[in-house]
Parts: C-alpha cells; structure tokens; sequence
C-alpha cells in the first residue's frame, strides 16, 4: 500500500474529542487513571461516573502503556486511556514514550477491530510536549502501524486549538507531497 493511499486513512478534526461519533477516543490521562483536567477531564465529564468507577479498578497505567475501557455516556464505544509522557527537555526518552502512546493505543483498537479511532494531542497540553515534534511522531507512528494493520481503518487526529491544527495540517500536507 503506497504512502498516499495510508495517508488517506487519516483525517484532521478541529474541535471537541468527546463530541465525535468514532468507536474510540483516546484519553491523554496520567498513570494513575483516576481522572485530570484537560482533554482527560472532559472525556470524564462526557462519560460520567461509571467511567472513573471501571478506571478505578484498572489499577494505573505506565507512561507510554494504554488501557482499554467502556466509553458510557460518550458518542464512542471505548476509551483507550494512554499516560504520556512529560516534557523535561527531550532527554529522558520523552519521544520514545510518545510513540509508544500511539503504538500502544492503536494494538488494543486493532485488537478490537475498531473501525474508527480519534487521538487527542497527546501530552501537547499540560505536559508541555513540543506540538511540532509530536505532531510528527504521530503520524509516524500511525502510518507505520496502518501498513500492517487493517484497524482501525480510520484514524482521527483531533485538535483543540488553532496552533495544534495548523501543525497537523502542515505535516499531513509535507507527506502528501513525498
Ligand atoms: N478535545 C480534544 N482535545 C482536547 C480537548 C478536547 N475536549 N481538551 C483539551 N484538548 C487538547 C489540548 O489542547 C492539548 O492539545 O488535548 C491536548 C493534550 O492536553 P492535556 O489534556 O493537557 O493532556 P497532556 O498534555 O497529555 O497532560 C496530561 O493533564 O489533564 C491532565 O490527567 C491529565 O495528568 C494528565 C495531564
């Protein structure tokens, strides 16, 4: 499959995760899984209670890991919660964590033949990862993992701002153009 028709697998949405109609939203949690702020804490908000009650017995997740829960009152059938990591300047590993983030999220959609399958900016927010360096792990990441997977057949990039938008547009656009 060439790099254009995986790169067609991929979309860019500017809004709200937990407003989308996909079977699977990935939560940018911490390890603990027992809820935040940012994307972590609308995603619990949407989902409602019962969500924190099945987190709570998951029983954490590593940085880098993802868990796999319902997604209750959400549009989405799942949440895939994944811990990124925290900036601190690049050399403890950070990108390295990142990918695993997506690698990771992505095995347990796969695994459940999740057809359609939205990320937030992973630790682009309070974890201060740089956008344009995440942005780029994540589509490589992502088209690594669609040359050898079937699912999820879809994978949905969501931005919640204009920057973080404008870093995923210009980078699917530099692949488009390879
Ligand atoms: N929909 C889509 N994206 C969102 C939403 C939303 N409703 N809300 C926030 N975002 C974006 C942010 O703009 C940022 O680009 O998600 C990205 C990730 O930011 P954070 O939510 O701050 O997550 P992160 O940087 O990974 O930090 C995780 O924050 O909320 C706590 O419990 C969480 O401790 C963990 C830490």
């Amino acid at each position: 499959m060439s790099n254009l028709d995986l790169i067609e697998r991929i979309e860019l949405i500017y809004g709200d995760i937990t407003k989308l109609e996909v079977e699977a939203v990935v939560n940018a949690a911490n390890s603990t899984l027992l809820g935040g702020g940012g994307v972590d804490g609308a995603i619990h908000r949407a989902a409602g209670p019962e969500l924190l009650k099945e987190c709570r017995t998951v029983g954490g997740c590593p940085t880098g890991e993802a868990r796999l829960t319902k997604g209750y009152n959400l549009p989405a059938k799942y949440v895939i919660h994944t811990a990124g990591p925290v900036w601190h300047g690049g050399n403890q590993r950070e990108e390295q964590l990142l990918a695993e983030c997506y690698r990771n999220s992505l095995q347990l959609a796969s695994a459940k033949a999740v057809k359609k399958i939205a990320f937030p900016a992973i630790s682009c927010g309070v974890y201060r990862f740089p956008l344009e360096r995440a942005v780029k792990i994540a589509f490589s990441e992502t088209l690594g993992f669609l040359k050898n997977n079937r699912y999820p057949e879809v994978v949905i990039f969501v931005s919640f701002g204009e920057k973080s938008y404008r870093y995923y547009q210009e980078e699917m656009q530099r692949l488009r153009l390879r």
